[in-house]
Order: structure tokens, then C-alpha cells, then sequence
């Protein structure tokens, strides 16, 4: 075999999101681009604010010396620092440049934190639904995802976790606001979590961490405030990138911050620095770290994202789509109206060019996700769409 058996297992069952944002080119060659409502990838359509683009301006017309060599593996101090600011403004916790690793997106914050503190075989408890990389990050740095279902509003369900948690586990790894769902896990959730994994890491010589992927954090709706990990659970990692904060998911720019209050945060900091070097992203890139700071605290989107969530929530729920009410992020995953999760998304597919994930991509079949993070006028056209299989599958007459 030309390439790993392991790596050949693994793309058997890569990625429905994938699969389907890549049959996207082909419909809309065959049957025009506005033809197709492509609801696949959370590929954010706003463009960066005005601050983004006059930074960049600035470094291309008065570049700094030296701006393009490498740099230490944890990213600039003065960019750090800015990470640092933002979090304690948000948190009403000191952190400092100290406890901040810039790293290649959320995806590799992920992965330099998970590497910084899985040894072969410790498990990694996800609740699910859930983002389907994390099972081969996990796995990347020898670890064992153990798959928890959530209760039937995507709500955790603690007493699964419990039931879950063993001698190996090492990390609950949660998400929110949530992909594929866009739930908000609630400070109530995180307070019985953390009592949870307080008592169940008392004898153990390390603790069970608590890593929160926040890659969403400021798309939250409904003046909902999102819960401060930091503040409810000690040995806490929050990972988070300006992805979908500033619509630039293709520079590639996030971090990883640790708790401040965590004892060991000082070694994880230096392990994750480590972890930079060795996993090849060797530091951050170096124009994005530059950028932020100047780019400022502008984000896009929440107020837009909400109305397409409002506008998406309402027509489904008037044609009799079973949809828990996303609170944040830009995805809604309502139950599908036949079981078979693939029959009805390829039925969307086929009869109605609505390109959407089945929920099987994301642990959870019965479901499918619409990652609504398109042109209003995109979700407008497709209603129509929504409504005929609605009327086809017996959900509206
Ligand atoms: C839950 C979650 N985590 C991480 C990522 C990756 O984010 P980034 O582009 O910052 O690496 C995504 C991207 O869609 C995501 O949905």
C-alpha cells in the first residue's frame, strides 16, 4: 500500500462536511450558482471589519525590519499581551502574556493542548453531537475519544459523563457555543460539570482537565452571556481563534490559554510551547500577529448571524422541522423527518440543490446541520426548497 493503512482508515471515514461541500462545485456547474444553496461548511461569508484591512495596509506600505523571520514558538510578546487584555476584559481575570500560546487556528491550539497532556491511551471525554476533527486530534497524540451523547436538547448530560469518566480519563473536551447544535452550554452545566470533575480527580496525581474549544465565543445571541470557564474550573485550557471573530479563517491565526488560578499552568504553558516546535507549526503566522493588535476588539457578525438564525428558525419551525433554537455559533441542527439522516440529505441534495451535513457526520444520526453562515438572500431562496420536502415527508400539508 502506497500510503499508511492507519491514515487510509482514517480517510474511509473522514468527513461528511467535506464530502459535501465538495460536490458543491459540481451542482453549481450543472445547475448555476444561484441555483444552490450550499449550507455545507462554516466558511464565514462577512468579510474582516475596515480595522483588519487598514492594518494591513499599514504593514504592507510601512513594513517593520525583520517582520518576516521566525520568532519565539509562543508568538510575540505584544500580541500575547493583546490576547491577554481581551481575555481578562472578558473574564474580569488577570491573565498576562504568561499564559497565552499563539497558535495556527483553534485546530492547532487544539492539537498543541492535547499533545501538551495526553500519554498514550488517557481518554478524552466529547460530549456529542460533536466536531468530528476532534476524534483524529485526539487521536493524533494517542489518545481515545469516548463519545458521550448530550440530552435531547443538546444540553449536557452529566450523569452520562460520570458514567463515562475512568481511571484514564484525562480531558472532558467540551464546545461552546457549540458545532454542530449552536447550544450554549449554561454556568449551571459548567458548575455540576466542574463539581463533577472535582470530586472524581480527588487521589489522582494529575486532574482531569477541562479543555474548552471557544472558537465561537463571540457569536452569541439573545444577550446570552457566555459562562467563564476559567472561573468555574481550575485546570481549565480555552482555546479560541479570530476565525469567525474577524471572518479569516484561511490565515490561520488562534491561541490556547490556560487557567491563571491552575498551579500547573506555568509547565503546560511550556509544554504547549514545546508542542508549537514539534508538531511543525513552529509559532503562529507572523503578519496575523502583527495584524491583531491593530485590528483591535472588532468583530463580525453576531447581529447578523442572529437574524439569519431568526429568519432560518422560524420558517423551519412554521413548516413542522423539529429545531432546538440555536443560542449562538452559526449552525442549526434540526431533526431530520425519516430516520435515515443520508436518505433525506441526499433527497435535499437531489430534489431541492439544498446542500446540507448529515447528523451521522457528527455523531448523531436523525439529525442534519445547516451551517447558515451564507448570504441572507441564500437562506431566503431556500425556503421554498424547505418547505416542498417538508410537504414531501408529512411534515406541513
Ligand atoms: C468547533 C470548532 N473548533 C475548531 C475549529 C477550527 O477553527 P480554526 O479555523 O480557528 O482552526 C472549527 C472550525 O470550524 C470548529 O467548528
Amino acid at each position: 500500500m502506497v500510503i499508511s493503512k492507519k491514515v487510509k482508515q482514517l480517510m474511509g471515514g473522514s468527513s461528511w462536511v467535506r464530502k459535501m461541500f465538495e460536490s458543491a462545485p459540481q451542482l453549481k456547474a450543472q445547475y448555476g450558482e444561484d441555483n444552490i444553496f450550499d449550507f455545507s461548511l462554516g466558511n464565514p461569508v462577512q468579510e474582516p471589519p475596515e480595522s483588519f484591512k487598514e492594518a494591513l495596509k499599514e504593514f504592507a506600505l510601512n513594513p517593520v525590519a525583520g517582520m518576516h523571520r521566525y520568532m519565539d514558538n509562543i508568538g510575540y510578546p505584544e500580541t500575547r499581551r493583546f490576547v491577554a487584555r481581551q481575555l481578562s476584559d472578558e473574564t474580569g481575570i488577570s491573565f498576562t502574556e504568561n499564559h497565552i500560546v499563539m497558535t495556527v487556528g483553534a485546530a492547532g491550539g487544539m492539537n498543541v493542548a492535547l499533545k501538551a497532556i495526553l500519554d498514550q491511551g488517557d481518554e478524552v471525554i466529547v460530549p456529542s453531537p460533536y466536531f468530528v476533527e476532534f476524534g483524529f486530534y485526539i487521536d493524533n497524540h494517542g489518545g481515545v475519544m469516548r463519545l458521550v451523547n448530550t440530552a435531547d436538547d443538546f444540553t449536557l448530560d452529566l450523569a452520562a459523563i460520570e458514567k463515562a469518566i475512568s481511571e484514564r480519563t484525562k480531558i472532558v473536551l467540551i464546545n461552546s457555543p457549540n458545532n454542530p447544535t449552536g447550544v450554549v452550554y449554561s454556568a449551571d452545566s459548567l458548575r455540576g460539570l466542574s463539581d463533577l470533575l472535582q470530586a472524581k480527580s480527588k487521589g489522582r496525581q494529575t486532574p482531569i482537565y477541562l479543555f474548552a474549544d471557544e472558537t465561537y465565543k463571540t457569536i452569541v445571541f439573545d444577550d446570552i452571556r457566555l459562562p467563564n470557564v476559567f472561573e468555574i474550573y481550575e485546570p481549565s485550557i480555552s482555546v479560541a481563534s479570530y476565525s469567525k471573530s474577524l471572518g479569516i479563517p484561511g490565515e490561520r491565526i488562534g491561541y490556547a490559554a490556560v487557567n491563571p488560578f491552575y498551579s500547573g499552568a506555568e509547565q503546560i504553558i511550556g509544554a504547549m510551547i514545546f508542542a508549537n516546535r514539534i508538531l511543525g507549526y513552529v509559532n503562529a503566522p507572523a503578519l496575523m500577529q502583527r495584524l491583531l493588535p491593530l485590528a483591535g476588539v472588532d468583530h463580525v457578525g453576531p447581529r447578523e448571524y442572529q437574524q439569519k438564525r431568526d429568519l432560518l428558525y422560524k420558517a423551519l419551525t412554521a413548516y413542522g422541522y423539529s429545531v432546538v433554537k440555536p443560542q449562538g455559533a452559526f449552525y442549526m441542527f434540526p431533526r431530520t423527518p425519516i430516520e435515515d439522516d443520508l436518505a433525506f440529505v441526499s433527497d435535499l441534495q437531489e430534489s431541492f440543490h439544498i446542500l446540507t451535513v448529515p447528523g451521522r457526520g457528527f455523531g448523531k444520526e436523525g439529525c442534519f446541520r445547516i451551517a447558515y453562515c451564507v448570504k441572507t438572500e441564500v437562506i431566503e431562496r431556500s425556503l421554498a426548497g424547505f418547505e416542498k420536502a417538508a410537504k414531501k415527508y408529512g411534515l406541513l400539508r
